[in-house]
């Protein structure tokens, strides 16, 4: 009956002695109510039924006929006759709820240095703003419906077996359609060195785990991506900046002193189009680099996730193929090439290999096993071959018209170095323009851009920032680099005063 159906909240506590106790109906009404104000529900969602509710919470149906029948009265629900009761939005009306958006951030709060990569990343949820302060590459470049269909018949195809076969490695196929390409391009990596991982990051993070014990020296870039730094901070370790030139990446005349001087117990760079720089080390600094690392027996962590975006006719050296001793755990990823939502990524981890799977295996068992199949078949078909010459083509055309846009528009002062690969421009600002300034202006006007003190553990580079070119150029990301424009030149009024 009702009237003895009653809840209890924290039995034994003197507070919920003395608080009125409400009633069973009531209770689980508001639980339904509480869940929809907070976005659990969508308008229009069918709630669960009488007979559902009744046996799924232990009430008896009169309980949750009564608790339905207050959610109709408040608004929350609405019952649709010989069909079931479906969420309904009046309750907004009832109560002055604004509709529900999506979180952004919120532009003109002053920013904590270290906080402002999470707002950036916050910031470019929103899809109105022009997103030159994105990481990501812009959707529309990839085959997303053909890969959606490869994906379709792996996931129909899948043996349920797959699930233990591809434990800690992963797919054999996608590791030899992945060692094969290393051979097309120099280097000798057998399927056995390498894991798939859920994205480079999570390689890079499992690498940076096998090869340091907390409080030990990594060397690094300056600037360097920014998920490097937080991962070296999670993990306990100390960095060393080696300082690290736009054009030919990593110098190694300081990393050489440094080594000589400081306990380095690992190194984790990246040779080709460098984030944020956009930097390519030249092939023979790429050997030199390994020959170095190899008198010093010190690992070198490489991320690699741009490698695959070069503009020109030839696809740059790699490290690894000069890499005789298998101490360079190389991590690669299709997110920035093919499949940005997949998560498939690698290491080929050389001598690290045995150490790396168990890490793996102990932080997430294995990758999303359809999402392998569906690229290894991508690759199977020369489907991703095909794929990559056009993105390469049109990277390299908006790159150009990206910098005819500068050109056209920035105050006299600014300088870049044209990249070979990839997709930013690391542009250092004229005048006495402070990133952060301008990055905090800029988003009020509907514009994201990366500035430069994210990429640094010191936040050093407040004059530089990272434009991501690979969006379509268009009209209205030319007026936005004019709006940009326009704000540093009303910065250095400002600071001339
Ligand atoms: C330099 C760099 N490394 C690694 C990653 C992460 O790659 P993935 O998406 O494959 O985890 C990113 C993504 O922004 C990146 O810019």
């Amino acid at each position: 009956m009702e009237s003895t159906d009653h809840f209890c909240t924290a039995a034994g506590t003197s507070a919920a002695a003395a608080a009125p106790r409400m009633a069973l109906y009531a209770q689980l009404a508001e639980d339904i109510a509480a869940s929809i104000r907070r976005g659990a529900w969508e308008k229009g969602d069918r709630i669960p039924s009488v007979r559902q509710l009744s046996r799924e919470r232990g009430v008896s149906a009169a309980t949750v006929i009564r608790a339905h029948e207050l959610l109709e009265e408040q608004g929350y629900i609405e019952s649709v006759p010989r069909s079931g009761r479906y969420v309904s939005d009046s309750w907004r009306q009832q109560t002055g709820a604004t509709t529900r958006t999506a979180p952004t951030a919120d532009p003109l709060t002053p920013l904590d240095p270290g906080e402002i990569v999470f707002h950036l990343l916050d910031s470019i949820r929103d899809n109105k703003l022009v997103r030159f302060g994105s990481p990501f590459p812009s959707p529309e470049l990839f085959p997303l419906a053909a890969l959606g269909r490869t994906l379709g018949l792996a996931a129909q195809r899948t043996n349920p077996w797959r699930t233990v076969e591809y434990l800690a490695d992963g797919s054999l196929e996608l590791r030899q359609r992945i060692a094969q390409r290393y051979v097309h391009r120099g280097a000798n990596v057998a399927p056995d060195e390498i894991i798939i991982t859920s994205g480079a990051l999570e390689g890079l993070n499992l690498c940076l785990q096998v090869v340091t014990r907390p409080g030990d020296m990594v060397a690094i870039e300056a600037p360097t991506f920014y998920g490097c730094l937080h991962a070296i901070k999670t993990l306990g370790l100390r960095a060393l900046e080696i300082p690290t030139h736009a054009r030919d990446g990593v110098d190694l005349t300081a990393l050489a002193q440094a080594l000589a001087t400081a306990p380095i117990r690992a190194c984790w760079f990246m040779t080709t189009y460098q984030n944020p720089l956009g930097a390519c080390m030249p092939s023979a600094a790429k050997r030199n680099l390994v020959r170095l690392l190899e008198a010093h027996d010190v690992p070198l962590i490489e991320d690699n996730v741009y490698a695959e975006l070069y503009h020109g006719a030839k696809s740059p050296n790699l490290t690894k193929a000069y890499d005789r001793r298998g101490i360079v755990l190389e991590c690669g990823s299709f997110s920035k090439c093919l499949s940005p939502g997949y998560r498939v990524g690698w290491v080929a981890a050389g001598r690290y290999a045995r150490a790396v799977r168990r890490c793996k295996l102990m932080s997430s068992l294995e990758t999303n096993i359809s999402a392998q199949d569906a690229i290894a078949a991508f690759l199977r078909t020369g489907a991703y071959e095909r794929h990559l010459r056009r993105v390469r083509r049109v990277l390299a055309n908006r790159l150009a018209a990206a910098l005819k846009s500068l050109d056209r528009h920035f105050p006299a002062g600014f300088r870049v170095v044209r990249p070979e690969g990839g997709y930013f421009l690391w542009i250092e600002l004229p005048g006495s323009v402070r990133a952060v300034d301008l990055y905090r202006i800029a988003l009020s006007r509907g514009i994201c851009i990366a500035p430069g003190p994210i990429f640094s553990q010191r936040r050093e580079f407040d004059h530089f920032i990272r434009l991501n070119y690979g969006y379509p150029w268009t009209a209205v990301t030319d007026a936005a680099v004019a709006t940009l424009a326009d704000i540093m030149r009303a910065l250095m009024v400002k600071a001339a005063a």
